[in-house]
């Protein structure tokens, strides 16, 4: 999608249609907003009479489409939900419900009036941003497979009017920078959307290689044989069902000019979870492809730090397996040697994400030794049911960067709920017969016995974990009450996310 930046008012633009913000109105308030005037005299009076027979209340969601008697396409009036609670998140949800609303209508090119959302407290650069977000995230779908595609909004100006020439410069700013940052998770949006059968590990390690040509990273495939010598059995158990072998990948962006401190980023790239041994049910398999959500926002993470070249040195590691049944699979009761010589005594092979990540994990610290690692991983059914199908766990070990995440979080919108991890987790994941075990005798707190596995593999180095079960992927189910800019499939959950963590953080003293 393009985003032009234009001085000019959007209701003089010739674009199909102008989108402006309103406020819900209280349930006697019956005075007509001055901040609408140019609106109504562009409607030659018909939105006035549409505010008098409270047609238009302003609350969220809702769409007014009025046409315009010059001729100049329509006015769209977007709810914006009562003032008292504005905020950036408000204007991504809204400027994704007027693209949403337009579709199928012909509108090819809009105009948001940015001096309708940039209202206190939110700055006129940071509603620009938040509405590329809406405008491009809200327009994605996944068209790959479909015959045919009805062709959505192409170009949203953002229009500053006289109020607010002066922001032209670091409005265009923002506008770039988002830009580019929202076509990265379109991109991710359309590996992790890709089926099982196309997305195998091999598949994933092509797409890494062809980024790092892309964009200039290093890139190091690992293949079964690789591994093996490797000694990643965390990764060889996991994809010892499949036709299509294990692969670990590691990309590397050197970091900008003033660069600092070394982030390692791992990923789970299971490319498609049915339990194994320990099968799930046809049901809880139906979703499964997107259980390489963590490693594909890998991907989407180090093509954002190379493009908007952040300051630190990133390291991303995407840990790829397929977890299939079959005669040569792993099964519960085996004991697995990983990469840094820790073993696993598998109990349960559905709880293979935190087997991949062993390896990933223990790689990544040894060979590395990054000042921080994050990892990412639609590890557990348990962060659903604790968190809700938009919100990720978060597990952190260290202040500073949970506090870093946290922030980013909040700037993004992507939403980020910080839980604990005590011995009490810990103990409940010791085993009798190898160092860890992966799944635990009595099913209480999943989402946090999972990371307490996963700490033993990372050891001092600062560490926090997110479980993106929820938020990964919508279905449509979940869909409608998620945000209007988050897709039917996979949304790109952590990129924009950790993308602003890297770009916001100072380096560590
Ligand atoms: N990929 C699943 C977790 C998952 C569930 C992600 C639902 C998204 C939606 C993971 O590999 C898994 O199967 N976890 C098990 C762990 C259990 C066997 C200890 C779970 O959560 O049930
Ligand atoms: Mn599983
Ligand atoms: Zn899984």
């Amino acid at each position: 999608m393009k985003v032009p930046v234009d001085r000019r008012d959007a209701l003089g633009s010739a674009a199909d249609a102008a989108i402006v913000g309103v406020f819900e109105r209280g349930e006697k308030e019956e005075a007509f907003p001055r901040s609408l005037a140019k609106e109504d005299a562009a409607t030659g009076g018909n939105l006035l009479a549409a505010w008098k027979r409270r047609e238009i209340k302003g609350k969220r969601k809702e769409l007014t489409v009025l046409h315009r008697p010059d001729g100049r396409g329509r006015l769209v009036l977007v709810g914006l939900g009562p003032r008292s609670r504005f905020e950036a998140e408000t204007i991504r949800r809204a400027a994704a419900e007027a693209i949403k609303g337009l579709k199928g209508k012909g509108a090819r090119t809009v105009a948001f009036r940015l001096p309708s959302f940039a209202v206190d407290p939110v700055p006129a650069d940071v509603a620009a941003r938040a509405l590329v977000d809406g405008a491009v995230l809200g327009a994605y779908e996944f068209v790959k497979y479909r015959a045919t595609a009805d062709g959505g909004v192409e170009e949203a100006s953002i229009h500053l009017g006289e109020e607010l020439s002066r922001d032209e410069t670091v409005v265009k700013k923002a506008v770039a920078e988002e830009l580019a940052l929202t076509e990265t998770v379109v991109w991710t949006r359309d590996i992790a959307n890709l089926p099982a059968d196309t997305a195998t590990p091999e598949r994933l390690a092509e797409e890494a290689r062809a980024l790092a040509k892309e964009v200039g990273l290093k890139v190091t495939v690992f293949d079964e044989k690789q591994l093996a010598q490797m000694g990643c059995g965390g990764l060889l158990a996991v994809g010892s069902g499949s036709v299509h072998p294990p692969r670990m990948i590691v990309l590397e962006y050197s970091g900008g000019a003033r660069r600092g401190r070394t982030v390692a980023v791992v990923g789970k790239g299971i490319t498609f979870d049915s339990g194994g041994i320990s099968i799930k049910t046809a049901p809880a398999m139906s979703n499964m492809k997107f259980d390489k959500s963590g490693a594909v926002a890998v991907l989407g993470i180090l093509r954002a730090a190379a493009t908007l070249k952040v300051a630190p040195r990133v390291v991303g590691v995407l840990c790829c397996a397929e977890n299939l049944p079959s005669g040569s699979s792993y099964r519960p009761g085996d004991v697995v040697r990983t990469f840094n010589g820790k073993t696993i005594e598998v109990l349960n092979t559905d709880a293979e994400g935190r087997v991949v990540l062993s390896d990933g994990l223990g790689y990544v610290v040894q060979h590395y030794q990054p000042d921080e690692v994050i990892d990412l991983a639609t590890l557990t059914g348990a962060e659903v049911v604790a968190l809700g199908d938009d919100t990720a766990g978060l597990v952190c070990t260290d202040e500073r960067l949970a506090q870093g995440l946290l922030a980013a979080s909040a700037a993004t919108g992507e939403p980020v709920w910080r839980m604990p991890l005590t011995d009490y987790h810990r103990d409940l994941v010791k085993s009798e017969v190898g160092d860890v075990r992966n799944s635990t005798e009595i099913s209480v707190a999943g989402m946090l016995t999972a990371a307490a596995f996963l700490e033993t593999f990372v050891g001092a180095t600062p560490w926090a974990h997110l479980d993106i079960a929820g938020p990964a992927y919508t279905t449509v189910t979940t869909r409608k009450w998620q945000p209007a800019y988050q897709n039917f499939g996979a949304t790109g959950f952590a990129v924009r996310l950790i993308a602003r963590y890297l770009e916001s953080a100072a380096p560590r003293s």
